[in-house]
């Protein structure tokens, strides 16, 4: 039984020395990661440290320029590929602020998005699908007749991410912030979506500011980002850790500055 898995989990992203320019600034300076389909990651760290940066160059946004490493899936590299190669191949980037299209309902959005994936489902089965998971995300069916992200909540952006990675199975999706802006109830919803959708057919890299997501969600393993680099990486403890003294310490560990727009969080030094 378990063999039949195998194939399907030595795929993985696989980030080496990616150097990445933004408008002529170098905003990622070496960054090394490995995320294998059928892991949850957690990429954590303080605001500014390159996070989305790093989301946006996986996904082939234009606007990011790659002058050093290399970012491969597959172990193919994902460089010389377009945002909808990227995309076909099973890539998927939840944004940090999603963009509304007035005039395409959700469940066009969804039948275009698979198909851009270069996949078909029946619409007896998306129905299906949609209609199973708006019942867990405790959302009205109305929802699916609506414009995307249009007059959304940020309740119902988030949702509405969860609903995407149930219908698509994407290989591998990056949730940026997904937990931002979120009450705790909107938050465990999120988070139960996420646990419902999580499998070895996926990989899923969350991005995340805060610890509060990963109280529900239990990460295979977490990175902690800093200055544009990987700085740390290790087990679930690692989030105790930096909830218990925030990043300060991580980051003089490795001959960085303390964060100074992080505040107080890490004050508690002794
Ligand atoms: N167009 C730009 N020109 C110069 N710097 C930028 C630009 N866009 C973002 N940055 C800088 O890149 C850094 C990383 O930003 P970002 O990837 O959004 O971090 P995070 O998601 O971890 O908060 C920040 O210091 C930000 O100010
Ligand atoms: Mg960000």
């Amino acid at each position: 039984m378990t063999g039949t898995l195998t194939p399907v989990a030595t795929e993985a992203l696989e980030i080496e020395g990616l150097a990445v320019e933004v408008d002529g600034t170098r905003i990622l300076d070496g960054v090394d990661l490995r995320v294998p389909r059928g892991e949850v990651h957690a990429l954590m760290g303080p605001n500014g440290s390159g996070k989305s940066t790093l989301a946006y160059t996986v996904l082939g946004h234009p606007k990011y320029r790659v002058v050093a490493g290399d970012c491969r899936w597959g172990g193919i590299s994902l460089l010389a590929q377009t945002p909808d190669e990227r995309a076909r191949r099973g890539l998927f980037l939840s944004l940090q602020y999603p963009t509304a299209i007035p005039g395409v309902s959700v469940v066009n959005f969804l039948r275009a998005a698979l198909k851009a994936h270069g996949r078909d489902l029946p619409a007896r089965e998306l129905l299906m699908t949609l209609r199973r998971e708006l019942e867990a995300l405790k959302m009205d069916s109305a929802f699916l007749s609506r414009y995307i992200n249009d007059g959304f909540s940020g309740g119902e952006k988030k949702r509405m991410e969860i609903v995407q990675l149930a219908v698509l199975r994407p290989a591998l999706a990056i949730l940026d912030e997904t937990d931002s802006g979120l009450d705790v109830d909107a938050l465990r919803t999120v988070a139960e979506g996420v646990n419902r959708v999580r499998g070895a057919d996926m990989g899923i890299l969350i991005i995340t500011h805060y610890q509060r997501i990963l109280d529900y969600v239990t990460p295979d393993r977490v990175h902690v980002m800093a200055a544009g680099r990987v700085i740390a990486s290790g087990g679930r403890e690692l989030v105790d850790r930096i909830e218990r003294e925030g990043y300060d310490r991580l980051l003089q560990a490795a001959g960085l500055e303390p964060s100074r727009l992080e505040g107080a969080g890490s004050a508690a030094s002794a």
